[in-house]
């Protein structure tokens, strides 16, 4: 794959080096930096913002977008907290993360994604979406014995409902969804300390992990896969196994989206 230089802008959450850098741009989101470490482009940026707080993603959209354009999103950011938290805005924090913060970050860059050539959208969701089917009548977990790994797989299950629904809905951008298979990450040593200690060396690294995610980002050949798709592997994969049951209908869907609409609206 050959790359033009471009310029990549990174999210994060927490910022991961404790001093503030004197070359800091502020500004931009919750705050832009550039990188403490020796990078070998100028054009890498540092944003930090929570995802989990829709005000701060939509404030964060509206100074990136007057200083940054966006060939390409990665919905890479999720969560699986194993007991039911709340964030400041009471709102359940998987939920928040993984299915209302991509939504507003998606929905809000996605006028700005529209105006380049080639756009694309990759939000990373998870083989463990299969699992489930969409269910919208409890989304915050709030009348539901809570389940964390069954709340993830939930949340990742509406990642891919949202991904064919804005395939459908802005064909100028090129929307895919993806299982980076089972990787050793942060997130799976915490989260799943159990699943962690049984895959052991049988887990990928988070090089392989990124793989599709990459290919999806820059191949051509992955434009050539119709828009909406779940990948796997460079290839694309089927969103529900034989006999589940997991289908959902487009009134189940189109209730997710008023849900998440009147959440981003509530919190702009
Ligand atoms: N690892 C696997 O086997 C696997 C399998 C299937 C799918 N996935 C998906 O792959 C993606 C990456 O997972 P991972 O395993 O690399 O997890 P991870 O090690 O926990 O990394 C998660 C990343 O998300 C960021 N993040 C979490 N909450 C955030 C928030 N509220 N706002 C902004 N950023 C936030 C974290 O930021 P900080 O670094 O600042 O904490 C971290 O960079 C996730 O979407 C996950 O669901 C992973």
């Amino acid at each position: 794959m050959s790359l033009r230089p471009r310029t990549l802008s990174l999210m994060t959450w927490r910022s991961k080096f404790p001093e503030e850098p004197s070359w800091s741009l502020g500004g931009t989101a919750a705050s832009e930096k550039r990188p403490p470490w020796r990078s070998p482009s100028e054009n890498i940026f540092l944003h930090i913002v929570d995802l989990s707080l829709p005000k701060s993603v939509w404030k964060f959209v509206e100074n990136f977008k007057q200083e940054h354009t966006l060939n390409v999103l990665i919905n890479n950011a999720g969560c699986m907290v194993n007991k039911r938290e709340l964030t400041e805005d009471g709102l359940e924090k998987n939920f928040a993360t993984n299915t209302l913060g991509v939504y507003v970050l998606t929905t809000a860059l996605i006028p700005v994604l529209e105006k380049e050539h080639d756009p694309r959208v990759i939000t990373v969701s998870s083989g463990g979406m299969l699992v489930q089917k969409l269910n919208t009548d409890d989304p915050q977990s709030e009348r539901t014995a809570f389940d964390g790994t069954m709340v993830y797989a939930q949340n990742k299950r509406q990642q891919v409902v949202l991904t064919e629904r804005w395939a459908r809905a802005h064909p100028a951008i090129h929307f895919s969804c993806m299982h980076p298979g089972w990787v050793d990450t942060p997130g799976v040593r915490l989260s799943m300390p159990g699943f962690h200690a049984r895959l052991g060396a049988r887990l990928r690294s988070e090089a392989q992990g990124a793989d599709t995610v990459l290919w999806l980002a820059l191949a051509p050949a992955a434009t050539a896969q119709p828009s909406g798709c779940f990948f796997q592997d460079r290839k694309p994969a089927p969103t529900h196994l034989p006999l589940a049951r997991t289908s959902s209908s487009p009134a189940e869907e189109e209730k997710l989206i008023e849900i998440l609409e009147e959440l981003a609206r509530r919190f702009k």
